[in-house]
């Protein structure tokens, strides 16, 4: 029965991981970024922020993080059960296409309240499925590290996408993320997630490493598609830093045409 599920042009709603234990390869950028790109298509778009860093949050909120102390996934993710209200009234409008499930200060408290918690690994399935079908994709942005946060969007997520940068710790930290997949699949937690991708960001032609390095994950992976090659750009950085995509600050910059072309894929990769 897809009597429920919103369906465009023939796909229905999906939800993507954006994941690698690595920090600072561009998992909040391309959250972000990609979210964008997928709202400018006409695509209905939620972002959940599940990292305790809270960078995408505060980088859409500004200070007005402040007032979402009660209103965060962290709330949502400490309830026994959660209803469609509660998630919706914790969803904050970023604008007509794209909502955002916030982080908050507190969740790296939550993570570990939750380790003792009942069915640990549904949390956040349970908080989605209540809102799912409101929209066309949710992304979750996810922290740095292997822990029971990481599960329970790999739980919950159709897909992940792993970003990586060219250096020799990120490619060679990727097995441990395709190891943590295998074991969702394994466990029957999920045996339904599927590798997306890997995205390879903060690309540049200034030395021939990057190229090495691209080489050197298409040869290691060659079953997993790199999805998109980011490349390096200052803009980048500036527009997060304002709080805004690389869209609204910067159209004509290259890494704007990247994170387009990531999206047309990320669309065209759901609907085989
Ligand atoms: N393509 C890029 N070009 C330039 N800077 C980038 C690019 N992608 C990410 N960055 C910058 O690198 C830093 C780390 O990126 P971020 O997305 O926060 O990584 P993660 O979420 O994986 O820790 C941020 O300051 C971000 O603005
Ligand atoms: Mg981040």
């Amino acid at each position: 029965m897809l009597l429920n599920n919103k369906i465009i042009n023939g796909e229905i709603m999906t939800i993507i991981s954006v994941a690698n234990q690595k920090g600072g390869v561009g998992k909040t950028t391309i959250t972000l970024n990609l979210a964008h790109a997928l709202c400018e298509k006409g695509y209905d778009v939620l972002v959940i922020d599940l990292d305790s860093q809270f960078n995408l949050s505060f980088g859409i909120l500004g200070m007005d993080l402040l007032d979402y102390a009660d209103k965060n996934i962290g709330v949502l993710l400490s309830k026994n059960s959660v209803k469609k209200d509660e998630v919706m009234e914790s969803t904050v409008k970023v604008n007509a296409k794209l909502d955002l499930i916030p982080s908050h200060l507190q969740l790296s408290a939550v993570e570990k309240i939750l380790v003792n918690a009942y069915a640990r690994e549904m949390k956040l399935k349970n908080i989605i499925d209540a809102v799912k079908y409101n929209y066309d994709y949710i992304l979750i942005d996810n922290a740095p590290s292997l822990g029971l946060f990481l599960i329970n969007s790999l739980v919950a997520s159709d897909y992940i996408l792993i970003p990586c940068e060219p250096s020799y710790f990120s490619i060679a930290g990727v097995q441990l993320m395709l190891d943590t997949v295998e074991e969702i699949n394994e466990s029957n937690l999920n045996p339904n997630l599927k590798v997306m991708g890997f995205i390879f960001n903060k690309y540049t032609k200034q030395s021939k490493i990057p190229q090495e390095r691209l080489e050197q994950l298409q040869e290691l992976y060659d079953n997993i598609p790199v999805m998109g090659i980011i490349p390096r750009a200052v803009a980048v950085e500036r527009a997060e830093h304002d709080g805004k995509s690389i869209f609204e600050y910067d159209e004509n910059n290259p890494a704007s045409a990247a994170f387009k072309e990531l999206a047309e894929k990320v669309i065209k990769n759901v609907r085989k």
